[in-house]
């Protein structure tokens, strides 16, 4: 199964672009499973599935719901909960379309080296962009500059002021940012913007367990940058999915996307393993395997 930061958002009770889950229910989440039990001939005992299932060990899902997937393509199967799945396609739809970025200009993406950040990063450097990654350890920032291509790497946990840490690592201004965060690493995005910027909005890691938002000082640099701020969920690229899917699995095989991902063992370690997306202690994709 893998494991989301946005799920803490389903477990708050405030308008979000899913139903909350309700107390008592199970935590919905996007697994990748066996079917051991059918009354469908679509599908047999023994395929592989994805679908929405939950923090559970079976899951009872109408048959619509589930994509099949073929086991002999030579790909391990988890990388169609992350590189080759909806984080993939998150970074691939949120840089590509929301963003539009183009060659030489500068892209600057938070949370850099989780799932969706790392992503998002190579594909900005495959546009022919300047690339500058944010992330919480000096090894996450050494693998993004280091592993992946990035040009510059700030290690917003250690460099104290993060608005002259953005000057200093985009000399000529931020074109695009890409927020995984919110908060104030948002904040002092804004404040680096060049004029017509790109902010694509994907995810506020930063204030999901906060009661309160926290304040933006910097809203006014749209006005004077004419900047281009647009939110997005991936499920409203879902008719073009396999497109995307399609040119991740070419670039990974490639070599041209590098992935991480964590694969934590047994149901019992789910909640303080999804914790851990919140300390920033992940590796890439965290995805949680429950022993057949
Ligand atoms: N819009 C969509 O459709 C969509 C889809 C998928 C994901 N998302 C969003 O994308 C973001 C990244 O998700 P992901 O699945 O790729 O997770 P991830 O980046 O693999 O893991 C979360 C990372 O966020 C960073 N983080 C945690 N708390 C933070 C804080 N207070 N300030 C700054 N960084 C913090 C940590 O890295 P560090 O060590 O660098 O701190 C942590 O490893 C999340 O905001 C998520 O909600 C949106």
């Amino acid at each position: 199964m893998s494991l989301d930061p946005a799920k803490r958002g389903w477990m708050s009770d405030a308008p979000n672009y899913i139903e909350p889950i309700a107390l008592g229910y199970e935590v919905r989440i996007s697994v990748l499973g066996r079917v051991v039990k059918s009354n469908i001939p679509d599908f047999a005992v023994g395929d592989i599935a994805m679908t929405m299932g939950a923090w559970e060990q079976y899951t009872t899902v109408p048959g619509a719901t589930l994509n099949k997937l073929d086991e002999g393509l030579g790909i391990p199967l988890s990388l169609f909960l992350g590189v080759l799945g909806p984080t993939g396609v998150t970074a691939y739809f949120g840089l590509l379309d929301v963003a539009q970025p183009q060659p030489g200009e500068t892209v600057l993406v938070s949370a850099a080296a989780g799932a969706v950040g790392s992503v998002v990063g190579q594909i900005a450097k495959m546009q022919g962009c300047r690339v500058v990654g944010m992330a919480g350890t000096d090894d996450k920032c050494q693998w993004l500059t280091g592993e992946l291509g990035f040009d510059a790497a700030i290690n917003y946990k250690t460099c104290g002021d993060y608005e002259a840490a953005i000057r200093e690592t985009c000399p000529d201004g931020v074109d695009v940012y890409f927020d995984n965060v919110g908060g104030e690493i948002l904040d002092a995005a804004l404040a680096c913007l060049n004029q017509h910027a790109r902010v694509a909005v994907c995810g506020w890691i930063s204030t999901y367990n906060d009661s309160e938002l926290p304040a933006l000082t910097n809203l006014w640099q749209l006005v004077a940058q004419s900047v281009t701020i647009r939110g997005f969920v991936v499920l409203d690229f879902l008719d073009r999915f396999p497109e995307a899917i399609a040119q991740l699995a070419e670039w990974v095989m490639a070599g041209k996307i590098k992935y991480r991902e964590e694969i934590v063992d047994g149901l019992d370690n789910v909640l303080p393993t999804f914790l851990r997306l919140f300390e920033g202690s992940n590796s890439g994709k965290l995805v949680l395997r429950i022993p057949e």
